[in-house]
């Protein structure tokens, strides 16, 4: 009975420092998907830096906690600090400040942990890190409706969802179901990317209708959500995601690059609006 007492007050305790957090932090933004692959964290990685060349002050949040790829894609290495028990200090990249699981787990490893402890890992990413103030946080979230998806939206509050898709209609399908998860998880705002939205031939430039574009901006109408922008297939993003130096960063005159800064201005007049 004193356990089951000792952990309810635990759990209000770090509610409390969660809302002390969240006070810090202005605008709350999630990027997720109904399907894995479409490029959600490869979004929210560029995101964040074109959100960084406006002068802001950004955090990213990895809460894909059995798929943590944003380390990698940042060039991250190195653990976060921990100052005590319930500090941690996020890891700096280029001014970005950023948590994920990926640096406390041995490489190549699963994660192999049921519901409860992966929501219990970001409730205490929400309530331990130490972000201080913070113009936009930037979560990336796992593909699909899982736990990791209601506990960021139910502590955090987002005010923005952006929900990725590819222009195929086997991923339009589960953009859709993602959109209505929004709806029902009452994200205030709710926005769509397209990615790999045409092809960028490496040779000549020019796009070739590879997977289709415009699905996206159709099926956003339809739900009655906003379309912030397509995003190009293109080899340079792959390559910058393996190689940890974001393609806004590493090609600024690219078509690439350019969506991305578009992108970021639609979402900060967006989440102004
Ligand atoms: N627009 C793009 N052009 C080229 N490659 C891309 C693009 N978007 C994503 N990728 C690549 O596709 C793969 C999956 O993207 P990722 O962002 O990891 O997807 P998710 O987080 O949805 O699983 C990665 O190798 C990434 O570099
Ligand atoms: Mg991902």
């Amino acid at each position: 009975m004193t356990e089951q007492k000792d952990r309810m007050t635990e759990i209000q305790e770090q509610d409390k420092r969660i809302e002390q957090n969240l006070e810090l932090i202005k605008y709350r933004i999630v990027v997720f998907s109904g399907k894995g692959g479409v490029g959600k964290s490869t979004i929210a990685v560029n995101l964040a830096y074109s959100l960084l060349k406006d002068s802001l002050k950004v955090g990213l949040l990895d809460a894909d906690i059995t798929g943590p790829n944003i380390p990698q894609m940042v060039g991250l290495s190195g653990m976060p600090e921990m100052m005590d028990l319930h500090q941690i200090l996020p890891q700096i990249k280029d001014d970005l400040r950023v948590i994920s699981i990926a640096p406390m787990i041995p490489k190549d490893q699963p994660v192999i942990w049921r519901g409860p402890l992966r929501s219990g890992t970001i409730s205490q990413f929400l309530a331990d890190v130490v972000w201080d103030e913070l113009d936009v946080l930037v979560t990336d979230l796992p593909p699909g409706t899982g736990d990791e998806v209601l506990t960021v939206s139910q502590k955090m509050h987002p005010q923005l969802a952006i929900i990725v898709t590819t222009p195929q209609e086997v991923s339009l399908i589960d953009c859709r179901r993602a959109v209505n998860m929004a709806k029902k998880l009452n994200i205030p705002k709710i926005a769509v990317v397209e990615n790999m939205s045409g092809l960028i031939c490496p040779h000549c430039g020019v796009a070739i209708d590879f997977f289709g574009t415009g699905g996206g901006e159709q099926m956003a109408k339809e739900m009655d959500v906003t379309f912030l922008g397509r995003i190009p297939m293109e080899k340079q993003s792959r390559e910058c995601g393996d190689n940890g130096t974001p393609v806004v960063l590493k090609y600024p005159e690219s078509q690439t690059t350019n969506a991305f800064l578009e992108i970021s201005r639609n979402v900060l007049k967006f989440l102004k609006q």
